[in-house]
Order: C-alpha cells, then structure tokens, then sequence
C-alpha cells in the first residue's frame, strides 16, 4: 500500500501531482512519500505489540537524511554498514543507541567512530573482527557490545546476489565457529556479549526460509545458555520483500507474527531487533523520467527512449528486476504500443522494462514504481552523468531533499597532471 494513485488521470504523490514536480525540479528526480514511509515503519511497530523490540531501519537501502529523519522523528533505530551510513544516521537525528553496525569487513576508523558514538551493538562475523573491536575498544577505554552474525544454511528463494544466508555465501558464521567466539567474547574484558543475529537475504516473498533460520537460531541461542553466555537481544535482520510486479510477500503483520510466534513459544521475553529496508522504503518510492523519443527498432521492436538511465536505476540491470513503469498521465485515445524503455547510457543493459504495454507520446511522464529502496543510494555517475535529484512529498506540499548533481561536482577532488618542464616533451 502506497501514497502513488491517479486523481482524474494525473499521477500524484499523496497530494501533489507528479507532473508539477518534473516542471519544477527536472528529470530524472526520485519521489518519495513521507506518509508511505511513516505507513510501512508504523506496520512493523504496531505488529509486535507490547513485545519489546527495536526496528533498526536498514539504511543501505535509501540514506537521504530527510528519510532517515522522518524514520527518526518516529523513534527509529537504524542499521548501518558503514562510517559513512552511521554519519548520514546522526546527521539526520537519528540515536547511536538505537544503532547496530552489521557488516562483514568493517575498517579501524569506522569502528573507532561507531564506539565514540555510543552505538548499541556490533553485529560480527569474525574471530578477528571481534579481536579488532577488542583491541581498539581498549584503547578509547570503552566496552564494546557485539552480537555474532549466524549463517543458518538456508536458502531464501532469492536472487543469488542478494541471498546470504547460505554456507556458500561470505556471511555470518557457521554453528561451532559462532560458539567459539562467543566464548572468546564472554571473557574479554573489552566485550560485551549483546546479542545473535541473523539475516538471511533480501527480497523474501515467503515465510518458510525465515522460520528454518529462526528455528536454527532459537537451537544456537539454547546452546549459549547452556554455555553459560546470556543474551539480552536478538536481531533476526531485514529482507521482508515487496510487490515490484506479481509477487505476493507476507505483510508486515504477518512476518512479524510468524517470527513472534516461534520467539513467544522459547524465549518468550526476549527482546526482537529487525533490520527491515526495502518494506519500508521500496513503495515510498517511484523515479519520474521524461520520455526523449520514441523510437522504432530496426527489428520490429518499438523503444522508448527516457531521460534516466541505469547509473540512476540499475536494479533492472543488475538483478533483472521488474519494476512496474506507468505513465504519469493518462490521454484519453492515445494509442497503446509495446516498448523496450530504455535509457541513454552506452550499453543494451540499460533498461528499465522490455515489452512494457503504454500509451505515450514524446516529452512525456513515466514513473517506474517501487524506486524507494535500493534506489538513488546505487546511482553511479558512469557516463558523466549527475545523479538525480530527490524529493519528498508531505500531503499537498514537496521538499527538495537533495539537489540535481552539478557538472562541477562530477570532477570535484580530480585533477589534471601539474604542466611539465618544456626539456620533458619530446
Ligand atoms: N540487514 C542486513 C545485514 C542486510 O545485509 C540487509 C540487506 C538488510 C538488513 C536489509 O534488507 P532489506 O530489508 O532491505 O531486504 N541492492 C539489492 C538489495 C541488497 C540487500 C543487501 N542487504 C537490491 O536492490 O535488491
């Protein structure tokens, strides 16, 4: 459920129409709705009811500072994979101590930065990440609290680069590994053993590989006990999926239930952490582009030719996503074709849909929907192109969240070689 929906045949976002954003701001620009953000994280919330528990919005999947702000202003704790995310996270308001810092190569700086902070928990995957946080935990005099990341061995029915809790995979750590280094946690003086964690791929469309993992997590938790080692969370991670095209995912509600279900009957009272991204930010989002020509094939092939590319989109690209592409305003009587919508990066890889069915003409609209995760935060400047800007919607009014990427700041940092003495020239 979204805040994107046609008002006498023009898109809006909640209030506003789609078409006087692109007037105003240009094309490509991302839209995002602040009431479809608040809807989603408050789905989460409101499911685990009384439980205690946290909702560490995964900030890979859409960094701007204004999401991370309203997600914030609901009192939000975030997931972070980086210096760089937990800088955006403070930035925009959000708490250290509602923070967890997941990963599986974290550098000394970051986690120097993380600690001073105060964050509330490293999510390991090391014996040497832990022996790292020690070490550098000793010298600014704090105590670090980590949880160890499991990989369970099961498969999510994912995309393969996007499923991660296989043995395959870089992720987490096996069973008796896992053990060992709670074990070396428990009795560094540097350490303090917080929580297990857990997080098994992205874009899940069903229940049945979020409970294996859960179970294998519950079973690994016991054998803690039985060690002697106390938890005080776990963080079973994000990879809740959601509808780009025909897939049916579990609501929130019932993803929370499921998981409460198999917590409530082993460990009743313990707390839940969950790391979600795309469920909250995936349909919070659509990329509004402006159709530069419409173009026939030399085959019989129609293209429609837009103004972003897959340096501003590349999930269609690289995942081989679907994503729904609309127009931005519907005329009565234009003719219904099929295109290939494209984009006008040097390479046949830059699509955004094949054999989309739409009535278009030249300079208009489309949004290519479900652009809220996974987004912006992977738009590259690959053939000098300046990423897009960013907008929120809130009710009848618009923010520029971030401005359209100035030519100049495509070479910031850069420099041609210093002029050589005229007795090197040949
Ligand atoms: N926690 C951890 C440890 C993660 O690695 C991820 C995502 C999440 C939480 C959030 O997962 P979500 O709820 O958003 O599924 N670029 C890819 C997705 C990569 C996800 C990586 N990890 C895509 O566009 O599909």
């Amino acid at each position: 459920m979204d805040h994107f929906h046609y008002i006498d045949g023009h898109l809006h976002a909640e209030q506003v129409p789609l078409k006087e954003i692109a007037a105003r701001v240009g094309t490509p620009c991302y839209v995002y709705s602040r009431a479809t953000l608040e809807r989603h994280w408050r789905a989460f919330d409101r499911a685990f009811g009384e439980h205690p528990h946290r909702i560490c919005y995964s900030v890979k999947a859409n960094g701007n500072l204004a999401v991370l702000g309203v997600l914030a202003r609901l009192g939000s704790g975030f997931d972070i994979v980086s210096g760089g995310e937990l800088r955006r996270v403070l930035k925009a308001g959000g708490a250290a101590a509602n923070t967890v810092f997941s990963g599986v190569g974290k550098q000394d700086w970051e986690i120097r930065d993380a600690l001073k902070a105060g964050i509330a928990c490293f999510n390991i995957e090391s014996e040497q990440e832990l022996r790292r946080i020690s070490a550098i935990a000793e010298r600014l005099r704090r105590v670090a609290a980590v949880s160890v990341r499991l990989n369970p061995d099961v498969d999510a029915n994912t995309h393969p680069y996007i499923s991660t809790g296989l043995r395959t995979n870089k992720f987490g750590l096996g069973d008796a590994r896992a053990l060992a280094v709670y074990k070396l946690a428990r009795d560094d003086a540097n350490i303090r053993v917080s929580g297990v964690a857990c997080h098994i791929g992205s874009q899940l469309t069903e229940l049945g590989p979020y409970r294996d993992a859960l179970s294998r997590v519950l079973e690994f938790i016991d054998r803690l006990e039985a060690a002697g080692i106390r938890i005080d969370h776990l963080d079973f991670g994000g990879g809740l999926g959601v509808r780009y095209h025909a897939e049916t995912p579990p609501s929130p509600a019932e993803y929370v239930a499921a998981v409460m279900k198999q917590v409530g009957a082993r460990a009743p009272r313990l707390p839940v952490t969950i790391e979600p991204g795309r469920a909250i930010a995936g349909n919070a989002g659509i990329l509004l582009t402006r159709i530069l020509c419409l173009k026939r094939g030399v085959e019989r092939s129609h293209f429609c030719v837009v103004d972003a590319g897959m340096n501003d989109l590349i999930r269609p690209a690289l995942y081989q996503a679907r994503q729904e592409i609309i127009e931005v305003e519907r005329h009565a009587g234009a003719g219904v074709r099929c295109y290939d919508v494209v984009g006008p990066v040097c390479e046949s890889g830059d699509f955004f849909g094949k054999a989309r069915r739409l009535s278009v003409r030249e300079a208009d609209l489309l949004a290519v929907r479900t652009a809220g995760a996974y987004g912006a935060v992977m738009a590259s400047n690959y053939n000098a192109r300046p990423r897009p800007a960013e907008v929120m919607v809130d009710g009848g009014v618009f923010h520029i969240v971030r401005k359209r990427e100035t030519l100049g700041a495509l070479y910031r940092g850069e420099s041609v070689l210093p002029p050589e003495p005229p007795a090197n020239r040949p």
